[in-house]
């Protein structure tokens, strides 16, 4: 049952997630904003529904988080939708034979956003403008379950290493903009991250895993490398550590980099998707457990 007090958090009933009910995100105060900070801490990731921001509102609600950083270079080689460097747009538009954001109509695979940086963006924001009738659907996956999950003996194998998040392909698969193509990730571009984290606000130990592409655990050969994360992935992606969101116009979804994964199924091209989105600075790098 739904508890109200400033707002209503109803969680999703799977591994993750919970539904804020009650707001408008246009004019919350300091005391809904502190439960919102709490639930997502507590739930990981958080959704919206029923929101009607201006890309102005969606920035200032992010930025009561944190500092936000600058959206990354699009596909499409623009940085940022004009006046506005802190947003990044997800779409398959095409508009005058150009692409108006990232990632198309395939599916975008499990992955942490922009975890190939030494220090990255500790939250995602996304928020649905246009949505297409199927497909598209965006599953999260908690990362202190797949810790949790883990059997003791792998547990003592990799609590000490450290794990390359590559910085060649997103995760749609395009390569990054100004980066030369590269298979083995011990030489290609990207970050080492320790594989066992401790979250800062809710000191709950979870894995960190970026995306499996390209991944490395170091000191180890590629294929003893392989074969220990393959393991790891298929516990940690498991059905029962998932919960999936179908998308309406004027969603939001945030979720917490540090501790979730995610990923976007497939829909089709001849419809479309534009969500925007913004991500705000950690308060440090990946702390090690
Ligand atoms: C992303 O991977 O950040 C985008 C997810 C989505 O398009 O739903």
């Amino acid at each position: 049952m739904p508890v109200r007090i400033l707002l209503d958090v109803v969680p999703t009933g799977a591994a993750l997630g919970a539904e804020i009910r009650g707001v408008d995100l246009r004019s919350i105060d300091e005391v809904q904003f502190a439960a919102i900070r709490g639930a997502w801490v507590d739930h990981q990731v958080l959704l919206f529904r029923d929101q009607r921001l201006s890309d102005e509102q969606l920035i200032a609600f992010s930025r009561r988080f944190g500092a936000l950083d600058q959206a990354p270079i699009q596909e499409n080689g623009r940085r940022f939708v004009d006046g506005f460097p802190e947003i990044y747009v997800v779409s398959n538009v095409v508009e005058n034979g150009v692409a108006i954001g990232s990632l198309g109509a395939g599916e975008a695979v499990w992955h942490t956003d922009m975890s190939y940086l030494r220090d990255p963006p500790m939250a995602s924001v996304l928020y649905a403008l246009e949505v297409p009738p199927t497909g598209g659907d965006t599953s999260f996956c908690t990362m202190y379950g797949a810790w949790d999950a883990m059997p003791g003996a792998l547990r003592e194998r990799v609590r000490n290493l450290r794990v390359k998040h590559d910085g060649t392909y997103n995760s749609g698969g395009y390569l990054r903009a100004g980066v030369t193509p590269s298979d083995d990730p011990r030489t290609a571009p990207g970050t080492l991250h320790p594989l066992v984290c401790v979250h800062p606000d809710s000191h709950r130990p979870h894995l960190y895993l970026g995306r499996r592409r390209n991944a490395w655990l170091e000191g180890l050969s590629l294929d003893e490398s392989n074969a220990v994360l393959d393991r790891i992935w298929e516990l940690a992606t498991a059905d029962a550590l998932t919960w999936r969101h179908r998308w309406r116009v004027g969603d939001l979804v945030m979720w917490d980099n540090r501790c979730v994964m995610h990923r976007r199924d497939a829909f089709d091209a001849g419809t479309r998707r534009i969500m925007h989105r913004t991500q705000i600075k950690g308060a440090s790098a990946p702390v090690p457990a």
